[in-house]
């Protein structure tokens, strides 16, 4: 199970993170670096965070004419990023440009091919949200699988969704596609800004290849405590 969890490193402070990664990473190998994190930290610290053991899921959400996008996934391949997320939204071909990318990058430099994902509908979006912003004649579900439909069709090996929809992703693009979630909220933890969510044993129940957790794990008293709790959630799924 620890390898399907990705603890989301959400702060700007170095020092924190450092304390955080050094905690975590004999129970968690998967790091989730955002935009706070690369900010303080940049792409030197990728090879800090693999000598310590770590995976590093880079969570910059690319959303970009394809050029672009290739480029940026092309860099961050080069510098050992294992999972790379982008917006299903900016397009087909902008996605089909960043799998090519990642491939020759992977294979010039002779390092593994990173993961590479679509991000659907954020999980702090709800039903009632989507229909009033989003000007969309879809349900959001049905947005989130055409959504992945598009990211598999263009080489992507997963998505980023709400553990809600894992099941009609599953019927439409099949077991070996990728479902990564967060939204994801222990009984015990506060529920802040998300909104579809469930617990980490269910959205193991339901599929998830990888569970996404922030604030219940680097906001706890204690998040080796936190993390370990959530492990033995997902252990008893
Ligand atoms: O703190 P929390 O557990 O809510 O953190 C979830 C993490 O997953 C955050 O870093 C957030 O940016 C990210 N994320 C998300 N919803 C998505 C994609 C990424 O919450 N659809």
């Amino acid at each position: 199970m620890k390898n399907r969890l990705i603890v989301a490193l959400d702060t700007d402070d170095g020092e924190d993170i450092d304390w955080l990664s050094g905690t975590l990473k004999d129970i968690v190998p998967w790091v989730k670096i955002g935009f706070q994190a690369f900010s303080v930290l940049g792409t030197e610290s990728f090879l800090w965070f693999s000598g310590r053991g770590h995976l590093i899921f880079l969570d910059l959400k690319f959303h970009d004419i394809p050029n672009t996008v290739a480029r940026d996934v092309g860099t961050m391949t080069r510098h050992g990023a294992n999972m790379i997320n982008m917006h299903a939204s900016g397009g087909f071909e902008m996605m089909q440009a960043a799998r090519i990318s990642a491939d020759d990058a992977a294979y010039d430099a002779g390092i593994p091919i990173p993961i590479l994902l679509g991000v659907t509908i954020l999980t702090s979006v709800d039903e009632e949200g989507f229909q009033t912003h989003f000007g969309s004649e879809r349900k959001l579900t049905e947005q989130v699988v055409y959504l992945a439909k598009q990211a598999k069709e263009a080489g992507l090996d997963g998505v980023v969704a709400s553990p809600l929809e894992i099941e009609p992703i599953r019927k439409a693009c099949g077991d070996k596609f990728l479902i990564v979630t967060p939204g994801i909220r222990p009984k015990w933890a506060e529920v802040g800004d998300q909104k579809r969510i469930t617990t980490p044993a269910e959205a193991i129940d339901r599929g998830a290849d990888y569970i996404v957790v922030g604030r219940p794990i680097i906001e706890a008293d204690d998040p080796l405590e936190a993390a370990e709790r959530i492990l033995d959630e997902m252990k008893g799924a």
